[in-house]
């Protein structure tokens, strides 16, 4: 896990994609320069490529998931994994029986802070962990998507849901035992709009997970105003997303849906600014996906701006963090030195799993009112160690 890399020497290349609008194709092949195909099978059969990249809608990454496990392609999935249990299931068999290897891509549990959280807890020096917490309220709920995305993913649920978990069960080693949880609504859009969850890992440390994404009190304001990337986060973003999908809902259901479909069709393409090889220019500050705090019983410890603060009985003292290969990069390369080692990936299909069996449980325990134990949980891989 602290492995640090260069980003200039990173050891794969853009070869190809697919996709089934030519806008989107005609783009790539403007920007990489590679192949572009409209179909994900045609890609997998045809294209000399060693690893492909999931960022498909949710509900198709089984589907191309397996497609790629047939033709012997190593990959990394977005986040949710999938959006069931058996479909998780279903991709790490396939993945096993082709020998290809499944890396679960992009959660915030990568970003330099939050490791270096799970680093102090490992190494004992303020002893034991004992809670974990937490808060991330934002204007998720509100990002421009079609209604029936946000449905598919429960609102936030299975959507950010992975981001916080993955966070959460890193830093506490891993192994939840069981979840409690209610789900908030959003009255805007219709659907969940965050939870509060309590968890318990095996160890009976506790831990609880808060989402609010309808775009109300912003965690940001409690955080220097940084953004979820690193960068300067606008204060009024809360209220701007709120009034647009306001006035985006009086075209009702149909026309919000035509008038998205027409967008995405016509005009987006990629991450908007954030180049597949991540940040090439360093954000300002580390990443913030909402506020994260960890107690041990001789010290708490939180991000901060530039890395972590601990406070110790000494007071509190501040370890500043580099600009290290960081997100889809960070992920990429930790798929490569995977592929090249032979070895484990950290954050593979059983760690995705587990992760969705928390986010589901969310919804399962909110609707039954009932505490849901768990029964797919895996360790950390904490990698070799420093
Ligand atoms: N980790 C993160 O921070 C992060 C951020 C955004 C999205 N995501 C994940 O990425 C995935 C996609 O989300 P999005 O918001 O970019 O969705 P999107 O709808 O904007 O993009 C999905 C892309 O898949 C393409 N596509 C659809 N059907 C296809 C098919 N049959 N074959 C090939 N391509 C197809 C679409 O044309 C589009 O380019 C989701 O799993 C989402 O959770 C992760």
């Amino acid at each position: 896990m602290e492995r640090k890399y260069e980003i200039e020497t990173l050891p794969y290349r853009i070869t190809a994609a697919a996709d089934p609008r030519p806008h989107a194709r005609e783009a790539f092949t403007t920007e990489f320069g590679g192949e572009a195909y409209a179909d994900v099978a045609e890609l997998c059969e045809r294209s000399p490529v060693d690893v492909v990249y999931i960022a498909t809608p949710p509900e198709l990454h089984r589907a191309h998931a397996e497609i790629a496990a047939r033709c012997g392609k190593h990959m990394v999935v977005e986040k949710p994994l999938a959006l069931t249990l058996e479909d998780c299931e279903a991709m790490i068999e396939c993945a096993d029986r082709h020998g290809v290897r499944m890396l679960a891509g992009h959660t915030h549990s990568f970003d330099a802070p939050i490791r270096k959280m799970r680093e102090v807890v490992r190494s004992g020096e303020i002893g034991d962990l004992v809670m974990v917490n937490t808060w991330n309220y934002n204007e998720f709920n509100h990002r421009s998507r079609l209604p029936k995305e946000l449905e598919t993913t429960r609102g936030p649920i299975l959507n950010q849901g992975p981001h916080q978990v993955d966070v959460v069960r890193q830093i506490g080693g891993g192994l939840v035992a069981s979840v409690r949880a209610r789900v908030i609504e959003d009255s805007l859009s219709g659907c969940p709009g965050g939870y509060s969850c309590m968890l318990l890992f095996e160890s009976g440390v506790p831990a609880t997970l808060i989402y609010d994404g309808r775009s109300l009190f912003d965690t940001a304001e409690l955080f220097w105003w940084v953004s979820e990337g690193g960068l300067d986060r606008d204060p009024d973003l809360n209220w701007k997303r709120r009034r647009a999908y306001q006035e985006k809902a009086s075209l009702g259901r149909d026309g919000q849906a035509e008038a998205l479909d027409r967008a995405k069709e016509e005009g987006r393409y990629g991450a908007q600014g954030e180049t597949a090889a991540g940040e090439t220019t360093p954000p300002p500050y580390q990443p913030f996906f909402g506020l994260t705090v960890v107690s041990c019983d001789q010290g708490t410890m939180r991000q901060s701006r530039n890395g972590v603060t601990v406070y110790g009985d000494g007071g509190p003292r501040e370890i500043p963090l580099g600009q290290e290969l960081r997100g889809r990069a960070a992920e990429l390369a930790e798929l490569y030195q995977g592929i090249v080692e032979d070895r484990p990936v950290f954050h593979d299909g059983r760690w995705a799993m587990a992760t969705l069996e928390v986010c589901l449980a969310i919804v399962e325990s909110s609707e039954s009112g009932e505490e849901i134990a768990l029964s797919r949980q895996v360790a950390v891989n904490d990698g070799p160690a420093a």
